[in-house]
């Protein structure tokens, strides 16, 4: 078994959990190959894994096997509160959220995540029918550019959108290498070899836009408080603006409303970022942002 992701800040993750509670019902809504859930295991009288990936879930799923208390479900987290027991409903003390792909989908998954990939655009972790292909062949032009700026905040959208749509008309694009080859020459010669590759964002926004992930997300939070105990925290960790504005609205406008499931506070005030050291071993970390939430009322 090849375990390629690192966890991210998994010390910072784990003492966030709260520790007056005396049964631990856990929630680990991105269980990716595991790493966080090996620790969370040992912690928890209960844990659910939540993994929309079928693939990655198997590799967890290896990796922990001497684990009794995991309760693996291949869905998406939104159904996290579907698919616990009833009775564990409002009475989960700790869930995380680890945005995103893991390290496993732009190495090892051959679906098209990553620009160097000669496999076929596909992006798909599960779940969803529509793939990259679709995306990049099949959206018109217009709708092509809204992915590209809604979900990449790409500046010159329309732009990138009319050469992607131009080079389809000789010839479907079908791998990645050939999308990355369409943005890289659609790109001045000049910011071809800035500090990320001109084809990073537009990936991200193809991979947002065939996963659905920010209306997942944003459904997923709608639930938090009836799932969480008084005293049971959530922690989300995210990697790019997008996902962190997301969360960062949700629990300012939850703090105002009068939620009788419950309102959150902050743990932290500050966002919490990985340390210096960590980065350095572990390079993918290095944009993760933490926000840790409490169920207070
Ligand atoms: C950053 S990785 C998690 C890494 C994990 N914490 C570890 O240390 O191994 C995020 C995982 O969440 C999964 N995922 C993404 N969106 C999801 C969703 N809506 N529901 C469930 N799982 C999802 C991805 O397939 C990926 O495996």
């Amino acid at each position: 078994m090849n375990i390629v992701h690192t966890p991210v800040m998994l010390n910072e993750v784990i003492s966030f959990m709260p520790n007056t509670f005396e049964n631990i019902i856990t929630v680990d809504a991105t269980l990716g190959e595991g790493g966080h859930s090996e620790v969370l295991a040992q912690k928890s009288n209960t844990l659910y894994a939540i993994e929309r990936d079928k693939e990655i879930l198997t590799i967890a799923k290896n990796r922990l096997s001497k684990y009794s208390n995991i309760n693996y479900i291949n869905t998406t987290y939104d159904k996290i509160i579907d698919n616990i027991k009833e009775e564990h409903i409002g009475h989960v003390n700790f869930i995380l959220f680890d945005l995103g792909v893991s390290l496993f989908h732009f190495k090892s998954a051959n679906r098209g995540f990553s620009f160097n990939d000669e496999s076929s655009l596909d992006m798909r972790l599960g779940l969803n029918d529509k793939t990259a292909f679709d995306v990049i062949n099949k959206y018109s032009e217009k709708d092509l550019a809204n992915v590209l700026y809604n979900y990449g905040e790409i500046k010159n959208s329309r732009y990138l959108s009319e050469c992607i749509v131009n080079a389809r008309k000789t010839k479907e694009i079908s791998t990645a290498k050939e999308l990355e080859n369409i943005i890289f020459h659609s790109t001045k010669k000049e910011k071809r070899y800035g500090s990320i590759h001109p084809a990073t964002l537009v990936f991200q926004a193809i991979r947002i836009e065939v996963n659905d992930e920010l209306n997942i997300l944003k459904k997923a939070l709608e639930n938090l408080p009836k799932i969480l105990d008084f005293g049971g925290r959530v922690v989300f960790m995210s990697y790019h603006s997008l996902e962190d504005r997301i969360v960062k609205q949700y629990l300012k406008s939850n703090e105002k409303t009068k939620n009788s499931d419950g309102i959150f506070k902050l743990v932290n005030k500050h966002i919490i970022t990985p340390s210096e050291a960590e980065i350095k071993n572990n390079p993918p970390s290095r944009s993760a942002k933490v926000r840790v939430a409490e169920k207070v009322v």
